[in-house]
């Protein structure tokens, strides 16, 4: 595993986008795998200048596609949080992505079971991911693989952990508003991109790093697939570096 420590929670976006960017200049098409919530925020926006047209070196997304790791069940088509509504906002807006190449897993499907093995089909379809983007939360979770999920999982209907759910309440009117359940990527198919990259900043993710870096191989803590992995790399500022020995 490659770590990068970096001195500002900005320098995770910079050094993040440059390594996406790079996967991108080299493959034109290239599908990557995106997360939504604060973490790769400052990446996005890095990017989006790195794509803006008149950049020297333009970075080109128009045939890039992407896969989004995790979807709420049950909020209406449209809402404002769901991450089928972030994407579009955060990334594909942005970036300059064809709407048509970006995926998210159908939350609001009237069977979410079939949604969820259908995903997985739709990325096998693609050829896989190249590189997958992942944030972290404090108690571990990669996607909305909460603890205890088992680390070969393949995408599917998962119950938020309450202490995600507090977490993301901010993004809500009201923590009640919150959905209960969530159809995510599992640890497996997250294990089968080519390329994993977690960002991570701030103090309330120094234990989550220290386990995933440090810690035994443990699926309460999914963030420590990584630890079986050939090509991933984590990009934390020096407040999430702060739980490492
Ligand atoms: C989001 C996702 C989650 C978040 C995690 C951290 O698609 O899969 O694992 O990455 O909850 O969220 P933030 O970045 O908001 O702290």
């Amino acid at each position: 595993m490659e770590i990068i420590i970096t001195n500002t929670p900005e320098e995770v976006g910079r050094v993040a986008a440059d390594l996406i960017a790079g996967v991108v200049r080299s493959r034109a098409d290239a599908v990557l795998g995106v997360a939504t919530g604060s973490s790769p925020l400052a990446t996005y926006r890095r990017l989006a200048e790195l794509s803006a047209p008149g950049t020297a070196d333009r970075v080109d997304f128009s045939a890039v596609s992407v896969f989004a790791l995790d979807e709420y069940v049950g909020l209406p088509d449209g809402h404002p949080e769901s991450y089928a509504a972030v994407v579009q906002r955060e990334i594909v807006n942005p970036l300059g992505i064809d709407p048509a190449n970006a995926h998210v897993p159908d939350g609001s499907a009237a069977d979410v079971d079939a949604a969820a093995a259908e995903y997985d089909l739709a990325i096998a379809h693609a050829g896989g991911i190249e590189l997958q983007l992942l944030g972290i939360g404090r108690n571990g979770h990669v996607g909305f693989n909460e603890p205890s999920s088992s680390l070969t999982s393949r995408t599917r209907v998962k119950t938020l952990a309450p202490q995600t759910r507090a977490d993301n309440a901010r993004f809500f009117d009201s923590p009640d508003q919150v959905p209960v359940h969530c159809i995510t990527q599992g640890l497996g198919t997250i294990g089968d991109a080519r390329r994993l990259l977690l960002v991570a900043q701030g103090v309330d993710k120094a234990d989550a790093i220290a386990h995933v870096i440090e810690g035994p191989l443990s699926s309460r803590w999914p963030g420590s697939i990584l630890q079986l992995h050939p090509h991933a790399t984590v990009v934390i500022d020096e407040a999430a570096a702060s739980g490492l020995a």
